[in-house]
């Protein structure tokens, strides 16, 4: 069945409030709700409760027990004709959560029972109105074994709790605030507590805890100082203050997305709570901070304002990106933290785009709303944003941002009042703008910049396409704001910064009194998604490689030089690597760049993104390309990479952002010199590796050896395995290390591993470690044998049945067939065809298998 977002009504019934009762125990849990409902409008038709998997051993209706020819279930859903105009309603069902492994609803993990309601699941809980429109008041109790379950967590604030019998507990938890089901938690378990305080703005004492397996508690203080520190931010950068007396934060070992944001009690995925120096690379801590910021941030943009329905998504993911992102930025570098985001977009949002499932940031329809927790809902949503911010300017975006969130408090909004708001705070009319919510498929734009030395006038050209996508073959132009600079060569002075709208599909732009032929610097900062196609040639590129003052830009001009080189190498155009060394260079002895950015310029575009660039990927001719490349950049360069590599030797560890900077570019230098082919690099990758007091520079060691053949790889695999193999979050860095490794054998051995004892299809992280790393492996996944496909179809179709979510997650990969040769393609669609026709598959599944086949 296909939800249409067209399709939209008003709910039938309210439920103003919900009393739950939970008598909580893994294998059988009984959970009885009241619900306050009330007719909405003048309207006959019967209650729908939605339901998954539920039966419903009670049904009461203002206290009077219905008889079985008083109800009936329609594809799951409890359908209740009720005469007037409000009633109680109250269920009784029974749930076996140790049994529940698709994680979604109520379920056990790590001895822990859990909630995930988000899109769906609080339908597999109890029967109710399972729509993000419908706000209710919950009071919750829970019931259960003391010794196995002393700690009883849920939304709000807690009210009471005692002793029961038979060595059972009881506590009553309270939520002030009407809230969607989805955003409905509990949990029960053995947990200690990080706990800390935070006075807001206005003044409200609040209770911070973070509860985890008591032998993890050392690994929660990162957390606990990301989550202060978002709590403060919101308060200074959007007058978001927090609004109940406590904000606890549980961690869960299996969990099939980063975290929840239900009100008042988070659940996260343990890999965005738990680091310290020995388990957690800086890329996981920076990734803990982000994450905690964006749940603590969904308070607002998510749970006060929440979405009228699931097309509406990106209203609270793409705003809660973008609000995570400019925190992490203001906790770190902002340059950095652009570059970063910009390569997540490119490597996991540009991809659906330009493939079977590329939808609009609101989608028009779906199947299954989880395969819409995309890249597109999440990245893109927040390129929009940032680009209305662009437009507005920072205050004019804040009044945009005060007038939503003082318009829509306590409501179900939609993308359009959003835009809206902005309109109406900022003062600025967003018509064409909001194409950018309607047409999927990347925008390209076409620069073409000429100069006249008579009259001193330069003529930028700038063009826009919009490619086909499914549903969508044709296009309306957008409004694209660009930023650009034109430099003088001589003088390296920036004529000033500009940001342009292209609105048409061609149109001129003119700057006066430019007496030499300029260098152009377009799209600074990222401005907008898009990809620009320009005729500057390789000496530009290295000009603004070295003086563009947009350090995104600098970037940008980096890797497009290397990209020009290799993708021209492979074309078999002749093309001049030296100049690519001589950038390489040139950035590493500049004396004003600091070395997080300096490791990220020097780094070669990834595998898959110089397949990305071509008109049909060749994975092979890709790899040894840049594989060549790396060695001569190593090669041409050693001292300079032997140098780095002692120099940045810290003495003692440090979080600050300059030692963390030196460890990424201690790590690229290191991947330098065993490129080289030197002969001492395995050993010094070793010695790294071995006497690293910190994750981030033992884990880079382990990858860089895991690239190669040499006996320091045989003997560092197995020493990090020895040494983490009772961690869970450590080990899945084992498997994804060798998983992600550019080596012949990688797909045979990955076949291996999926048959190792520690592998499990039970634990989403483990799955992702493996399989999720190897099919973004593209020469490994891409082996012309077709090895790679029928591994990983064999993980869809063993998963399916057990959580059919994240078996839905590794399906993409395999959708992209188009984009390779014939045999390949061929090889793929023969897989998806294999899946499609499993009998009993998932909604999950089938909806990205078809489409992938289409
Ligand atoms: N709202 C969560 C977040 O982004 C993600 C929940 C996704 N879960 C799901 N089952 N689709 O913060
Ligand atoms: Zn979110």
């Amino acid at each position: 069945a296909v939800i249409r977002r067209s399709d939209y009504r008003v709910p039938d019934w309210l439920v103003p409030d919900v009393t739950l009762d939970f008598d909580l125990d893994p294998a059988l849990t009984t959970v009885r709700a009241k619900l306050a409902v009330a007719r909405n409008g003048g309207h006959d038709r019967p209650l729908r409760l939605d339901g998954d998997g539920l039966v419903p051993l009670e049904v009461k209706v203002d206290g009077r027990s219905l008889t079985q020819a008083e109800w009936h279930l329609e594809a799951g859903a409890l359908i209740l004709p009720l005469p007037g105009a409000a009633h109680e309603v109250e269920t009784l069902v029974e749930l076996a959560p140790e049994r529940n492994s698709k994680l979604m609803g109520l379920y056990a993990s790590g001895g822990l029972l859990c909630t995930q309601c988000e899109a769906e699941g609080f339908r597999r809980i109890t029967f109710f109105p399972d729509r993000p429109d419908i706000l209710s008041r919950y009071s919750v109790r829970m019931a259960a074994d003391k010794a196995c379950f002393p700690i009883l967590l849920a939304n709000g604030d807690p009210v009471e709790q005692g002793d029961g019998e038979d060595g059972r507990h009881w506590a009553i938890w309270n939520d002030p605030y009407p809230k969607p089901c989805y955003l409905f938690a509990l949990v029960a378990g053995d947990l200690s507590c990080n706990r800390d305080r935070f006075v807001t703005m206005s003044g409200r004492d609040v209770q911070l805890g973070i509860w985890v397996k008591d032998a993890d508690l050392p690994r929660t203080t990162h957390a606990m100082e990301a989550l202060k520190n978002s709590m403060a931010w919101d308060e200074r950068v959007y007058g978001r203050e927090y609004d109940l007396n406590v904000f606890n934060i549980v961690a869960v070992a299996d969990f099939n997305f980063g975290a929840m944001e239900n009100k008042g009690l988070n659940i996260f995925n343990s890999r965005y709570i738990l680091a310290d120096p020995d388990t957690a690379t800086d890329i996981d801590y920076d990734g803990v901070e982000g994450v905690v910021a964006h749940e603590y941030f969904h308070n607002w943009s998510g749970n006060r304002v929440t979405c009228r329905d699931w097309f509406q998504l990106s209203l609270k993911e793409g705003f809660t990106v973008f609000r995570d992102q400019n925190f992490s930025a203001d906790m770190g570098s902002h340059a950095v933290k652009r570059i970063e985001d910009v390569r997540i977009l490119r490597a996991g949002q540009f991809p659906e785009d330009s493939g079977p499932l590329a939808h609009p940031v609101r989608p028009e329809s779906y199947m299954e709303i989880s395969n819409f927790y995309t890249a597109t809902i999440y990245n893109k949503g927040a390129e929009l944003i940032r680009m209305m911010a662009l437009m507005l300017g920072p205050e004019r975006f804040h009044a945009g941002t005060d007038l939503y969130f003082d318009r829509h408090d306590g409501q179900a909004a939609t993308c359009e009042d959003f835009v809206r708001a902005m309109e109406d705070g900022g003062n600025i009319d967003l018509t064409q703008f909001r194409l950018w919510y309607e047409q999927a498929g990347t925008p390209r734009v076409r620069a073409l910049l000429s100069h006249d030395a008579a009259t001193g006038r330069v003529n930028l050209v700038l063009s826009q396409i919009i490619p086909p996508t499914p549903g969508q073959p044709e296009k309306r132009p957008m409004a694209i704001p660009i930023r650009v600079a034109l430099f003088d060569r001589e003088s390296r002075a920036n004529h000033g910064d500009e940001t342009l709208m292209l609105t048409r599909s061609e149109q001129r732009f003119t700057f006066q009194n430019v007496a030499t032929a300029p260098v152009l610097s377009i799209n600074r900062g990222f401005s907008a998604p898009v990809i620009v196609d320009t005729n500057r040639s390789q000496a530009d590129l290295a000009f603004l490689s070295a003086h563009d003052d947009d350090p995104f830009a600098r970037y940008e001009a980096m890797q497009q030089l290397m990209v020009n080189v290799l993708v021209g190498q492979i074309g078999g155009q002749p093309v001049d690597e030296s100049a690519v060394v001589d950038a390489v260079r040139q950035t590493l002895i500049d004396p004003a760049l600091d070395s997080a950015f300096v490791a990220e310029a020097i780094r070669l575009p990834s595998e898959a993104y110089l397949g990305d660039q071509m008109p049909i990927v060749d994975p092979d001719a890709i790899h040894d390309a840049r594989d060549a490349l790396q060695h001569r950049i190593g090669a041409e360069l050693e001292p300079l990479w032997r140098d780095m590599h002692a120099r940045l030797r810290a003495n003692s560890f440090s979080l600050s952002p300059a030692a963390k900077g030196a460890r990424k570019l201690r790590n690229a230098a290191l991947h330098y010199l065993v490129a080289s082919g030197a002969a001492d690099g395995p050993l010094t990758a070793f010695e790294q590796f071995d006497s690293a007091d910190n994750m981030t520079e033992r884990q880079a060691a382990l990858g860089i050896l895991a690239n190669g053949e040499s006996p320091e790889r045989i003997a560092a695999v197995d020493i990090f395995y020895n040494r983490y193999c009772a961690d869970a979050l450590t080990l899945d860095k084992w498997f994804q290390t060798q998983a992600f490794a550019l080596h012949p054998d990688t797909v045979d051995l990955v076949e291996k591993l999926g048959r190792h004892k520690d592998f499990t299809l039970n634990n989403p992280n483990r799955v992702r470690a493996l399989y999720g790393a190897f099919s973004g492996n593209q020469w490994a996944f891409h082996h012309r044998s077709g090895k790679g496909y029928r591994l990983v179809a064999d993980c869809i179709l063993a998963l399916d049945p057990i959580n059919p979510q994240t078996a839905a997650r590794l399906v993409p990969p395999l959708g992209r067939w188009k984009r390779f040769d014939a045999q390949r393609a061929a090889l793929m669609q023969a897989q998806l065809q294999r899946i499609l026709s499993q009998p009993g598959l998932s909604k999950d599944v089938m909806e990205q298998v078809r489409k992938s086949l289409d």
